[in-house]
């Protein structure tokens, strides 16, 4: 079954507990929050204070994506803030094994993620350090994108490398879902689709994803 991680990037913070709310009443599998330094990322969006309010305020699971340059020294303090996963970008900059072991350290799952320029390779190495690999399907740093569908085949590759070594990884695929997409990106081998602008654009957020439930279907796919 695929699952959704609805990324709270362009919701209105004020109201955030009422999305909060809304997202678990449409049963959101986990939340997907974007954190940017402005460095790594032109944007902006927040940081582990509002990662820790969010943790008080769900019991959803915290799929953190860390867009920061030199994400190593920030992994204790989004550990400490509640996140359940935590992923970092390979381009970064920093030491991709110490990283992710500093996450399983923490007792957290480890995602390592690349951007829609970086080859299926980059990650092969550490695929056995790995509970999932996020695949950018945009370039990151906004929402409401347009979905690259060169992408495609690198999800493929990632998850035939992930069988043939028999590793159960999840892959996440990022930007620019909807109901177009969404089965393609499962169909290519993600299991796990992270939805922004998709949902915060719906009129009932519950009635989209249970759309781009069933259109995501195994028996809708093949
Ligand atoms: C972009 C972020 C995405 C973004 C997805 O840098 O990593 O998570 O919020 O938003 P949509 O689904 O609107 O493309
Ligand atoms: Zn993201």
């Amino acid at each position: 079954m695929t699952q959704f991680s609805p990324s709270i990037l362009t919701a209105d913070f004020v109201h955030l507990e009422r999305a909060l709310q809304e997202l678990e009443h449409a049963k959101a599998d986990m939340l997907h929050l974007d954190v940017m330094d402005g460095i790594f990322v032109p944007n902006i969006s927040f940081g582990m204070p509002v990662v820790a309010s969010i943790r008080k305020a769900t019991n959803l699971p915290l799929d953190v994506h860390l867009m920061i340059d030199r994400p190593h020294r920030y992994i204790r303090q989004f550990a400490e803030a509640g996140a359940d996963s935590i992923g970092f970008h390979v381009e970064a900059g920093s030491d991709i094994e110490t990283t992710l072991l500093a996450i399983k350290d923490y007792g957290k799952k480890t995602c390592l993620t690349i951007k829609p320029a970086t080859p299926a390779d980059a990650v092969f190495p550490f695929l056995p350090l790995c509970d999932m690999i996020l695949v950018m399907s945009v370039e990151p740093g906004f929402g409401g994108q347009a979905f690259m569908e060169n992408v495609l085949p690198k999800i493929t590759q990632i998850r035939k490398k992930a069988d043939s070594l028999g590793l159960p990884l999840d892959i996440e695929v990022d930007g620019g879902i909807n109901l177009q997409t969404a089965p393609r990106a499962v169909k290519a081998g993600a299991n796990v689709l992270v939805t922004g602008n998709v949902l915060f654009s719906a009129p009932d957020m519950a009635k989209r994803l249970q759309e781009l439930r069933n259109i995501t279907n195994p028996s809708h796919i093949n």
